[in-house]
Parts: structure tokens; sequence; C-alpha cells
């Protein structure tokens, strides 16, 4: 049973995403395990092929971290057979054409989210690689959190008994840039760079809402550019012209009905960044990144309305830590490792292009919904 070594185009490494999650937290420490077992006992190794803009990044990344190959020209790595799969972390407008164009070449695509930057592209993309054949995914890591699998646990375990409610809420204070610099790219808010909280964050919400609990069919939304100027990288003052905060309600089949808050303009007051709240007839939960507690019907105390009195109660401290029964790694490595295996030994990946083409539908209808204060329903996409 010898070893696969899989050739990797990897473009957008010299970013946040493409650096961090994806090169050294996942990739690189797959390869420094040995690769990924896959069900014959053999091992798929990835071999990075790094691919950007810039020649003076990609070489100082590369001889960091003993990489052997790196490029600005991504036709001669997509022109290379040595070369199985694309993959894409660089900023949201720039991934329709070079998906289009790795999938043309026959690569197996996987690439971060937004998959494009409206529906009708994303829906093209998963159609063309459905044409073509090759194996695609889309980076869903938020499933892959121990707080979340922690709340799928509990999910899977019936504990919430009919589920009634989701309660979001995401967000910190990202600096206007004046006085502190920015913690994220001035791209992020500017529209027409593919910026926007909506467009980053609604596809993020609606994996989750699909995968935990059910169909996302209606949403009713709000979004708005509270800070309509930052300053940017070089100190320049610009106009932000993408939303950066979404006031949202999300209607899900079986009558559950998800609001989720999502805002680069709050500033926390919460145990984590992101903490969704549970309610169900049974049980409740809130689960974070890391932690998930849980109050249970049996365990669930009895508060009485009455503005006379101080608060007694310490309602926080009224619920219990879920376990975490397992060791938790990345969760981006998580997903690269279940990718790699649908590639080379065909096991299921339901991360694909299509449920990264209902993430953009959802980003849209928000959009629309906000522009036209109406509620938004959610029609079936499908590759036919
Ligand atoms: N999964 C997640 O949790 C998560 C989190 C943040 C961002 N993202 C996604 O990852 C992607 C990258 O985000 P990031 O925060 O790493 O961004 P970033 O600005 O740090 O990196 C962007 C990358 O794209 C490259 N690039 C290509 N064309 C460019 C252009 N015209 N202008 C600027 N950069 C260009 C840059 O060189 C860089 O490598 C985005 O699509 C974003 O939506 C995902």
């Amino acid at each position: 049973m010898g070893d696969h070594v899989l050739g990797i185009a990897m473009n957008g490494v010299t970013g946040r995403m493409g650096y961090r999650q994806h090169l050294t937290r996942s990739v690189l420490a797959i390869r420094e395990a040995g690769g990924v077992v896959l069900p014959d006992g053999s091992r798929v190794v990835p071999e990075p092929v790094l691919v950007g803009r810039s020649e003076r990044k990609l070489r100082e990344i590369a001889s960091r971290h003993g990489i052997e190959r790196w490029t600005t020209d991504l036709d001669s790595v997509l022109s290379d057979d040595g070369i199985s799969v694309y993959f894409d972390a660089q900023i949201t407008s720039a991934r329709e054409e070079a998906v289009r164009a790795a999938i043309a070449a026959g690569k197996h695509v996987y690439t971060e989210k937004p998959t494009a930057n409206t529906l009708a592209a994303a829906l093209e993309l998963a159609k063309l690689a459905r044409a073509a054949g090759v194996k695609n995914g889309v980076v869903q890591d938020k499933l892959f959190l121990p707080g979340l699998l922690k709340l799928r646990r509990l999910v899977d375990a019936g504990f919430f008994g009919r589920i009634l409610s989701v309660r979001g809420e995401f967000g910190y204070w990202v600096f206007e840039g004046d006085w502190q610099e920015a913690q994220r790219p001035s791209w992020n808010y500017r529209t027409e760079d593919g910026g926007g909280i909506v467009l980053d964050m609604f596809p993020h919400w609606h994996y989750v809402l699909e995968h935990l609990f059910a169909p996302v069919r209606a949403v009713t939304a709000r979004a708005v550019t509270h800070i309509p100027e930052r300053v940017d990288e070089a100190g320049h003052p610009y106009a932000a012209t993408a939303d950066d905060a979404a006031y949202a309600v999300f209607e899900l089949d079986g009558g559950v009905v998800a609001q989720i808050n999502s805002s680069w303009t709050t500033r926390v007051n919460r145990d984590e960044l992101v903490e969704f709240q549970v309610d169900g007839t049974q049980g409740s939960a809130v689960a974070g990144l890391w932690n998930c507690r849980v109050q249970h019907r049996a365990m669930t105390p009895k508060p009485t309305w009455n503005p006379d009195l101080p608060t007694g109660e310490r309602y926080r401290a009224q619920w219990q830590e879920v376990p975490d029964n397992a060791e938790f790694g990345n969760g981006f490595k998580a997903q690269w490792e279940l990718f790699l295996r649908h590639v080379v030994a065909d096991e299921p990946f339901p991360h694909d292009l299509l449920s990264g083409a209902r993430g953009l539908q959802m980003a849209e209808a928000g959009l629309h919904s906000s522009r036209t204060g109406r509620r938004v329903e959610l029609e079936e996409v499908s590759l036919s």
C-alpha cells in the first residue's frame, strides 16, 4: 500500500486565512503528521505549490517553511499534470475567475467561502465542476469548532426535544484605522471589492443552520453601514461602501426561527466572539467557538418578574458545561483531511460547491430583503 503524494496549488497563501489556517495549520501540519490515513491504511500526503501575486512574499513564505515550489503564474500550475487540486483563499472578488480556470484544467477544487460574489456565479461554478467531473468543496470551518461539535452532539442525542429557536450573536469592534490600525483588511469594507458582513457571514450562518438544524426557507434582514469612512492599510481614508452590521431573522423548516446579529461595530460582552443559544422544549444550550453550556427542562428555574426587587438569581451560574469527551484539533485541518479523503478515496463530502452556492443565495436574499424591506423566500437551488 503505497502513499499518495497529492500536488495542491494554493492561491492566496499570503493572506490571513490562506497563510495561517490553510497553509500552516492545515496542509503543513498534515504533512508533518505524515499525511492523512485512508481506509486501506495507505496515506495521502499533500504537497503544496504556492501561488500568488508577489514573488517576494511567496519566496519568503516558501523558504520559511521549506516549500520547494512557488509561482506567480497560475496557468503554469494549472497545466501541470503533477497538480491535482486547486485551492483558493484569495480575496472573494478574485475567486470566480481562478476557480473557473482550475475546473477547465480538470483540477479538483477546494475554496474559501463565499465561493463567488453572486449566486449566479456560484451556481455556475458548481455546475461546471459537476460537468467536468472534478471533486469540489468549500470551507465550512465553523462546523468543526469544538463548541459547535458539542452542539451537534446535543442535537443528535435529542437533548432539545422540539427545537423552537436559535439566537446567534457574532461580532466585535473592528477599529476604523485612524488612531488604531484596523484588524481586518480594508477590502472587507468596500462592496466593489467583494466586502460586506452579509456576504462574509451569511454563507457561514447558512451551513451552520442547514447542517445543525434544518434548511433555511426565508430571510428578513436589515444590513447597514454604521461607520461610513475608514482608514486603509496605507493610512488613506476611504468610503466604507459595504455593510458592517446585519440584523436578520431566518425561518427554517419545521418552524424553527433563527435570529442572528452580525456586527463589526459592537463591543463584546459575551464569553466568545460568536455564541448561539438554542431553545427547545426539553432543554436549551449556549454554544460558542469552544464551549457549550446547557440547561435541561428539569433544571430550569422559575423566574418571576418583579421590578421592585434586585435580581437574587445568578442565572448564568445555573447552566452546566458540556464535557469535551474528545480531543478537538484545528477545524480547518479537520475539514482538509475530509476533503483529501474525498479526493483520493472517494469518501463522502457534503460541503460541495452547490452547498456554497446555497450560502450565496442566503446572502443575496438578505441584501435584497434589506433593500426592499421585505421577507424573501429561498427557492430550491439545484444543478439541473
Ligand atoms: N472561513 C473563514 O472563517 C474566513 C475568515 C476570513 C476570511 N475568509 C475568506 O477568505 C478569503 C481571504 O480573506 P483574508 O481575510 O485572508 O484576506 P486577505 O486580504 O488577508 O488575503 C487576501 C489574499 O488574496 C490575494 N489577492 C489576490 N488578488 C487580490 C487583490 N486584487 N487585492 C487584494 N488581495 C488579493 C492576496 O494577495 C492575499 O493572498 C476571503 O474570500 C474571505 O471571505 C474566510
